[in-house]
């Protein structure tokens, strides 16, 4: 049976990711400091097993990783979300020191493969589309993408010099039943499902895309499964686009809300007006992409989207 070390467990991408490990009969060891994290997230399951614990403090995060022996360890842990990295800089770059201690303890340890998450945000505001893993340059500057870029080069770094294979998986927007409202679709989803304005930053045009969590997850198990990408960097995403304007529309539409959407002043930082991840590699891990409505949908109709924002889902549903 695989062991599988997942830091950032209690998150949205993290317990997913865990979630789909059990499905495929592998044993999670699953770390948080629940920062932003909430146990309710963690699957249930025999081979699931979650400790509290901040990556960041060396010894902590030690006697995890040496009391036991982990083939594949999965670097989620962050501190994440354009407003709270903005407003907390400091608290991001100490995400430095979680990146250093995973990689030298892991290098010990006969792990066989580190698994990073890294960003869209590393190719910072666009110089060209879509965004191409090799030739599109980075153009990290605030301190949260500037994280991501440095523990790309690290991973890069203990691979040359302490031979530590690695695969930097280059996170765009991602979405899901247990993401917080904290981003834009499960804000959207919540408003729209309470008739509550939506609101957008500026006029709306910025585009993004979004990947469904049921296909990241696909994409990261065969990577790990059949041994792709390694010691290499992976757009993990979809290539639809669409604008955060028609996004909000959809989502009136698909949850047959009566919200109405406001428009505010602009962010003064950290939001790129476009996004849009170059595919091709992302495609030999995952053929079938979820539609935008289908995901959607799949987040109404789930029961932990409500229970973890304290919403009742049949009054929601179906008002009196
Ligand atoms: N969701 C996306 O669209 C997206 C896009 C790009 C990159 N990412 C990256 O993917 C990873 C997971 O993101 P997510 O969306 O699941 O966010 P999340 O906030 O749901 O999960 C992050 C988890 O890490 C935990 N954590 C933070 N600092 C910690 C520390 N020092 N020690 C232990 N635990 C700590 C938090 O409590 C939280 O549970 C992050 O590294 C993030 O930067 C996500």
């Amino acid at each position: 049976m695989k062991k599988v070390l997942i830091t950032g467990g209690a998150g949205f991408l993290g317990s997913s990711l865990a979630q789909g490990m059990l499905d495929r009969g592998m044993s999670v060891a699953l770390v948080d400091n629940l920062s932003t994290g909430d146990l309710r997230k963690i699957p249930q399951h025999e081979h699931a097993r979650f400790i509290k614990c901040d990556v960041n403090k060396y010894n902590d995060i030690a006697s995890v990783i040496t009391s036991q022996k982990f083939d594949y360890v999965f670097h989620y842990a962050a501190v994440v979300g354009v407003k709270r990295t903005l407003e907390r800089p400091v608290s991001v770059l100490e995400d430095i020191h979680g990146i250093e201690n995973m990689l030298n303890l892991c290098k010990n340890t006969g792990v066989k493969r580190f698994f990073f998450t890294s960003s869209s945000e590393v190719y910072g505001e666009p110089v060209e589309f879509p965004q191409n893993e090799e030739t599109t340059p980075l153009n990290s500057r605030l301190p949260y993408a500037i994280v991501k870029n440095v523990g790309e080069a690290f991973c890069r770094s203990y691979y040359q010099e302490y031979g530590l294979p690695y695969t930097v998986l280059r996170f765009f927007n991602t979405y899901g039943p247990k993401q917080s409202v904290d981003f834009v679709m499960s804000k959207f989803i919540k408003a729209a499902l309470a008739n509550r304005p939506l609101t957008i930053y500026g006029d709306g045009s910025q585009t993004r895309t979004f990947c469904f969590v049921k296909n990241n997850v696909e994409a990261i198990i065969k990577c790990l499964e059949e041994g792709i990408y390694v010691n290499d960097v992976v757009n993990v995403g979809s290539d639809q686009s669409i604008s955060i304007l028609q996004l909000a529309q959809k989502i009136i539409e698909i949850a047959q809300s009566k919200s109405i959407i406001e428009f505010l002043p602009p962010l003064k930082e950290g939001d790129m007006t476009r996004r849009k991840p170059d595919i091709t590699k992302m495609s030999r891990l995952i053929k079938n992409f979820t539609s935008l409505e289908e995901g959607v949908r799949q987040i109404i109709e789930s029961d932990i989207f409500y229970q973890l924002n304290n919403i009742d889902k049949a009054k929601t549903l179906f008002p009196v």
